[in-house]
């Protein structure tokens, strides 16, 4: 019998202490982050201003972890190189962001990073049927993008369910953001999602300083996950 791998975790710097980027970012590698979610925000795709390259780029030294770029920006595409070049290792860009989404993932492929594609919570799945082979990964929003700490949305387990099914063997990850904590991981892991992003569920209640914090709670929505689907 094989070993499953395990439940990847991938927490969100936007629920970190941005006055000191570079000290959260190596205490969350430390911590036992898989990968590093990089929320980019431009206040008219989304009702919220968040860092871009520049910013990522200062991070980059800091760990080796995978950059997990999720551009909540419209447009997209005139930024995609700016943001590869940043260091991100994945870039993803919304569905609904403009309307040639085909386009901007072979763009991102063409840059030689990882294209991912995301899928607000009101957003069916069947919007990426077409270009499932030009993806790497998917990320199913659970809350509506702009904001940490909000609700996650039970009908999501639904489309993660569906989304699984829609990419047989295809090696695409499926990647949750938004509520995620050890309560609702177990339910998107049973419906076939293998990366989770978590904000304020990891970052809640420590400092670089405390960073067995973020160990405990990175490594409690891991075990919760990794429960559910082991059979
Ligand atoms: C929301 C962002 C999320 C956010 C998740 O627009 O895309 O990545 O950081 O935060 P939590 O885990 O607190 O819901
Ligand atoms: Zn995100």
């Amino acid at each position: 019998m094989s070993a499953k791998p395990h439940t990847l975790i991938a927490p969100s710097m936007l629920a970190s202490d941005f006055s000191r980027l570079r000290d959260e970012i190596r205490a969350i590698d430390a911590a036992g982050a898989d990968w590093i979610h990089l929320d980019v925000m431009d206040g008219h795709f989304v009702p919220n201003i968040t860092f871009g390259p520049d910013v990522i780029a200062a991070m980059r030294p800091h760990t080796t972890k995978v950059f997990d770029t999720h551009l909540m920006i419209a447009p997209c595409d005139a930024y995609l190189e700016a943001f590869a070049k940043a260091g991100s290792d994945i870039i993803t860009v919304h569905a609904e962001a403009g309307p040639h989404l085909d386009r901007s993932l072979q763009a991102i492929r063409a840059l030689g990073k990882k294209a991912g594609v995301s899928l607000n919570p009101s957003t069916p799945e069947s919007v990426i049927e077409y270009v499932l082979d030009r993806l790497d990964l998917i990320l199913v929003m659970t809350v509506n993008p702009g904001f940490g700490g909000q609700k996650f949305i039970p009908a999501m387990v639904e489309k993660v369910a569906r989304l699984r099914k829609m990419v047989g063997e295809r090696p695409i990850d499926i990647e949750i953001d938004g509520g995620v904590t050890p309560e609702t991981a177990p339910l998107v892991a049973a419906a076939g999602a293998n990366v989770l992003v978590a904000g304020s569920a990891v970052f809640k209640g420590g400092t670089p300083e405390t960073a067995h914090v973020y160990a405990a709670q990175i490594a409690a929505i891991r075990q919760a996950a990794d429960a559910a689907t082991r059979s």
